[in-house]
């Protein structure tokens, strides 16, 4: 499907025109001329109640004059749309037009109006969320060959084509995210996340490099290693450059917990709902969903992306409660419990990064459960340790509309760690379980601005309309291109 910019409803080309219908007062310009050539059709509907114009409600009026489009009327309800309401909307309409049987498809955005959002910002995340609307998990069932859409071109009313392109840019970032996390544990493997690497670097000209067992041994990533011990799967640290700034800037890097599957190991997780350790790669995911994006859009920045890929399995050779290992650092770490297993990849790639000599570091994560207590599915968890890092996170969030909310770090929360036996444990008791994986992970981060993004609640839904939300991509490409010169 191809997006693309119009500029006035009167002389727009379409087979369907959707327009927005607020519950009450005037109808929008655009949705005004759409209604004089149906001879006042759409203020009737409303004001016999057929059609109210309540959030997120659709109709179709199809179309019964030669050569002119059939209406989508899409309600607004009676206030200024929030962006809760406004992403709702863009997911009916999204779902819409996918099902409806029409090739070239428009939509009349300047009726839409959202709080402390212009019109080029409304540019941006309608594109966004309408291309998001399109995707689907396929390659699994037999009934998948029956899943095509119609639609060929997306006509959105609008005049800025770099606000549309981020848009778009971001949907397809998405679109591979939740793609990565759908994937089950038996294809997306370490192995699987580095083939994806390469082919990233084959499609847009970045370099790649692939760290094995062996090199990071030689390395004395002993702590990641600990880890992928118990599997019969390779570990691999995965590291892409994607250069768009000067040779000699120093690279933004964002850096990923993949396991592929989280059993627990040892500490092993209970059976239900096991299933959705699959998407304890969630994190790598957004990372490899934010190259994507970043390489459609080619801003001037130097970024770096690193996975640190694993499985975590039991078996005989799986690292045990009480075993205690060296991580890169130099650091000890007791791994009291081996499904506290996030923190250990993550510490030796941090350690790692230290290399790049980086302006800034993100880690972005499916860390606790404790984080879903405390922020439910809403908002990802945020730690910093420069609060510079996180304005600017903040910032790229409200822009993306993709939540976050700032979590504590303070330096009492540290003696939670403390082991008998070596330098930290892995876990920090059951109080403030977020806080305390953060601040594990603030022990390796000493010498770079850096934040970590806790996404155990976020980044999926469960139940029944399970799958991979695409976040924090949104959040991840304003964070880099407001980076960019
Ligand atoms: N991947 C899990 C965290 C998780 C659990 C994310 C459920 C989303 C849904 C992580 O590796 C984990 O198991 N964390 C433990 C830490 C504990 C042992 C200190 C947890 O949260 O229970
Ligand atoms: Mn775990
Ligand atoms: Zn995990």
């Amino acid at each position: 499907m191809k997006t693309q910019l119009f500029n006035n409803v009167a002389d727009v080309q379409a087979d369907l025109l959707a327009v927005f219908v607020p519950s009450e007062g005037d109808l929008p310009a655009a949705t005004a001329q759409a209604d004089e050539k149906v001879n006042g059709q759409i203020a009737a509907l409303r004001e016999q109640t057929v059609f109210k114009g309540s959030v997120a409600q659709t109709l179709l009026l199809p179309s019964t004059v030669a050569g002119q489009p059939a209406l989508l009327l899409v309600g607004t309800g009676k206030d200024t749309l929030s962006d809760m309401n406004v992403k709702k909307v863009a997911a009916a309409l999204g779902a819409q037009i996918k099902a409806l049987p029409y090739a070239n498809v428009a939509v009349a955005a300047s009726g839409l109006s959202v709080k402390e959002r212009d019109a080029d910002n409304i540019t941006t995340l309608l594109a966004q969320w309408l291309n998001e609307a399109f995707y689907e998990f396929l390659g699994f069932k037999q009934s998948d060959a029956e899943k095509v859409s119609k639609v060929e071109t997306l006509q959105i009313e609008g005049t800025n084509e770099g606000a549309l392109k981020v848009g778009v840019a971001t949907a397809a970032g998405s679109a591979f995210t939740r793609q990565l996390g759908n994937l089950p544990g038996n294809v997306c493997t370490p192995a699987y996340l580095a083939s994806k690497a390469q082919q990233l670097g084959e499609d847009y000209g970045i370099e790649v490099e692939l760290l094995d067992e062996t090199k990071m041994d030689e390395l004395g990533m002993h702590c990641m290693l600990s880890v992928g011990r118990g599997s019969d799967q390779p570990s691999y640290l995965i590291v892409m450059h994607y250069r768009g700034g000067k040779e000699d800037e120093a690279p933004h890097v964002l850096l990923g917990k993949g396991i592929t599957f989280d059993t627990g190991g040892i500490s092993l997780k209970p059976g239900a709902k096991m299933d959705e350790m699959k998407y304890d790669m969630c994190g790598a995911a957004s990372v490899f969903g934010t190259m994507k994006a970043i390489c459609e859009l080619k801003p001037a920045l130097n970024f770096t992306a690193v996975i640190a890929a694993a499985e975590n399995m039991p078996s005989g050779r799986a690292t045990k409660p009480g075993d205690i290992v060296k991580t890169m650092s130099g650091k000890t770490v007791e791994v009291l419990n081996t499904d506290a297993e996030g923190r250990l990849v993550l510490c030796d790639a941090l350690t790692y990064i230290e290399r790049f000599k980086p302006q800034s570091v993100v880690d972005i994560a499916t860390l606790t459960g404790a984080c879903i207590v405390a922020l439910g599915s809403v908002n990802s968890g945020m730690y910093a340790n420069k609060q510079d890092v996180a304005e600017a996170l903040k910032v790229a969030s409200k822009d993306a509309a993709d939540k976050l909310w700032q979590m504590p770090l303070d330096e009492e929360y540290q003696q939670q760690l403390d082991s008998n036996f070596a330098d930290i444990g892995n876990i920090g008791g059951p109080e403030a379980g977020s806080v305390t994986a953060a601040c594990f992970l603030s022990r390796f981060t000493e010498s770079y601005p850096w934040a970590h993004l806790d996404i155990a609640g976020s980044a999926w839904t469960g139940g029944a309309a399970k799958g991979a939300s695409g976040r924090p991509v949104g959040l991840l490409t304003q964070y880099l291109l407001s980076k960019a010169s």
